[in-house]
C-alpha cells in the first residue's frame, strides 16, 4: 500500500493541476495529509462509514477538503462532472484491504475499471496515479481475497488508453504507477 508524497505530484502542480480527486480515503487519510498544501481543492470518497467518520473528524477544519461516504464507482461520476473543466490529479486507491476497510457489494474488492470509465469527460485529460499495481500483475492471496475481483494491469492500461491514446505509464516507486501524456 503506497502513499503519495509532494515530490510525486510537484511536476503537475507546477503545471497548474490544482484539484486532487482520490478514491479510497483510507484510515488516517494519509495521502491527503501529505499533499493537501499543494491543492486548491481535494475530493475523496470512502466506503467504510467508520473510516469516513474518523477522517471527517480529523479534517474538520479543512474547508478545501470534501469527503464523501459511499461507493467510488458510483459517487465519482458527479465529482468528475462538477470538476471536468479543471486540471485534476486522480489517485485511484479504492479497494478492500482487510481490517476496517470495506468492499463494494456491487463492484467487488477493486472497482478501478468502473472508476476509469468515468474519467473520460475531462476537458484536459487528468493525471492518473494508481496504487497496488502488484495486485494487478499478480492477484492478492486467495485466502483473504476474491482474486477475480482484481483486473490485470493490461486491462487497467487499456481502459486508461481509451481516455486518451497518448497516455504513457511509469513506475513511480513500489506499487505506484503514473499515467501521464
Ligand atoms: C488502501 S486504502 C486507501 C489509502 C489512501 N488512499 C491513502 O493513500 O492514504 C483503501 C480504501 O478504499 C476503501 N474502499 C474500498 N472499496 C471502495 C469503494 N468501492 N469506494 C470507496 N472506497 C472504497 C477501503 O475501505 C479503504 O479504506
Amino acid at each position: 500500500m503506497g502513499k503519495l508524497h509532494i515530490e510525486d505530484i510537484k511536476e503537475f502542480v507546477d503545471k497548474g493541476y490544482d484539484t486532487f480527486i482520490e478514491t479510497g480515503t483510507g484510515p488516517g487519510a494519509i495521502t491527503i495529509h501529505n499533499i493537501k498544501d499543494s491543492f486548491k481543492e481535494i475530493h475523496s470518497i470512502e466506503l467504510s462509514e467508520t473510516i469516513f467518520n474518523s477522517n471527517k473528524n480529523l479534517l474538520k477544519n479543512e474547508n478545501k477538503i470534501k469527503l464523501y461516504l459511499g461507493d467510488s464507482a458510483i459517487l465519482l461520476k458527479d465529482i468528475v462532472k462538477e470538476n471536468k473543466s479543471k486540471k485534476c490529479i486522480i489517485w485511484l486507491d479504492a479497494h478492500f484491504s482487510g481490517g476496517l476497510t470495506k468492499k463494494s457489494e456491487k463492484f467487488g474488492e477493486c472497482p478501478i475499471i468502473e472508476e476509469i470509465k468515468i474519467l473520460n469527460i475531462f476537458e484536459t485529460p487528468p493525471i492518473i496515479f494508481i496504487d497496488d499495481a502488484a495486485y494487478f500483475l499478480n492477484p492478492p492471496p486467495a485466502k483473504n481475497h476474491k482474486q477475480e475481483d482484481w483486473p490485470t494491469f493490461e486491462l487497467v492500461k487499456n481502459e486508461i488508453i481509451k481516455i486518451d491514446k497518448n497516455y504513457k505509464t511509469e513506475n513511480v516507486r513500489q506499487d505506484i504507477y503514473l499515467f501521464k501524456y
